[in-house]
């Protein structure tokens, strides 16, 4: 299995399933089919509401001798209601009591936007912290604490730019090793992938296949599609292969790390078959070049009225 490694030497799985949207009757057979078919990567978080059955599916797993813990990648993701220091720990402890592991191999800072305890998705101005009340150093001391307990053999980040990688890295005293974002050929985020390579941060790219099925709620009506784009559509042809694989496979040869969801058995397998495929250099600059500075998921769900939190939180100021 292709691998990115860190650097104290542990590899990760350049491939992994992922389980946001992932419902608790389907992710449970969804995760052994992925073992079976070879997966070695789970992407998890404790705000998808679905991580009892993840651990269920994992115990299974290694129960009846499929795959061991040692072989298997692991990640979840501090949800915002927990950012605290005092709240992280216990935040991760709950993570590995569901999951049913005595360690992650890596833990991400979810957002970089911070709720009051308790709260699932805060909708007014009362229920947030703003970066006074919980700056991202503090989270970041906290994360750093849970690496150095052994409760994750890796710590990183989820939704970070450069203005918020940099706050981190001048206040901690670790490094983030992963920078989760949205990526694919319609946001394929030139900047960031620079910038994090330049400080020895690896990346992985959610969203890949632009989550079609997110709820109504965070959808726009008139959303391009991934696997209707020309480019897209003419390298699987040319490849023979479906325009989900030419998505994951253009994630792979830019050696960043790749987690499409799927709960359905054929098509858990045929994303993993992505890492076979040998694109001609310059079909990777093709699906570069599409760059839409177009996202999926935009964040407008924090950075609203209601909300401390502005745009430029989150993302660069050309939407990249
Ligand atoms: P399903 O779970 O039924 O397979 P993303 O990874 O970007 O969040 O996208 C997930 C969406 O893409 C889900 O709706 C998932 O449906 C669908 N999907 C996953 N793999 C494929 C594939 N190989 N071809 C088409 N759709 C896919």
């Amino acid at each position: 299995m292709k691998s990115i490694k860190f650097s104290n030497g542990d590899s990760m799985p350049i491939i992994g399933l992922g389980t946001w949207k992932s419902k608790p009757g389907e992710v449970y057979q969804a995760i052994l089919w992925a073992i079976e078919s070879g997966y070695r990567h789970i992407d998890c978080a404790a705000i998808y509401d679905n991580e009892k059955e993840v651990g269920n599916a994992l115990q299974f797993a290694f129960k009846n001798g499929l795959v061991t813990r040692e072989e298997m990648f692991i990640t979840s993701k501090l949800w915002n209601s927990n950012h605290r220091l005092e709240d992280v720990q216990p935040a991760l402890k709950k993570t590995l009591k569901d999951l049913k592991l005595e360690y992650l191999d890596l833990y991400l800072v979810h957002w970089p936007v911070s709720f009051k305890k308790g709260v699932g998705f805060a909708q007014n101005r009362e229920e947030f912290f703003t970066y006074n009340d919980v700056p991202l150093s503090q989270t970041w001391e906290g994360m750093e604490d849970c690496k150095s307990k052994g409760f994750t053999k890796h710590i990183g980040v989820s939704n970070f730019n450069i203005a918020k990688l940099e706050e981190i890295i001048k206040s901690g005293k670790q490094m983030p090793e992963m920078n989760q974002v949205e990526m694919h050929p319609f946001n394929p985020q030139h900047k960031l992938v620079e910038y994090c390579q330049s400080k020895g941060i690896h990346m992985t790219a959610y969203s890949p296949l632009g989550s079609g099925d997110r709820s109504a709620s965070i959808k726009k009506s008139d959303e391009p599609s991934l696997f209707e784009n020309q480019v897209v559509m003419e390298l699987a042809d040319k490849y023979q292969v479906s325009a989900a694989q030419i998505l994951i496979a253009y994630s792979i040869h830019r050696g960043i790390v790749v987690i499409p969801k799927s709960v359905n058995e054929g098509r858990i397998k045929q994303n993993l078959a992505s890492v076979e495929i040998q694109f001609d250099k310059e079909d990777v600059e093709k699906l570069s070049k599409i760059d839409l500075r177009y996202r999926f998921i935009d964040g407008s769900f924090f950075t609203g009225s209601k909300s401390p939190y502005a745009q430029q939180d989150l993302w660069e100021n050309d939407n990249s």
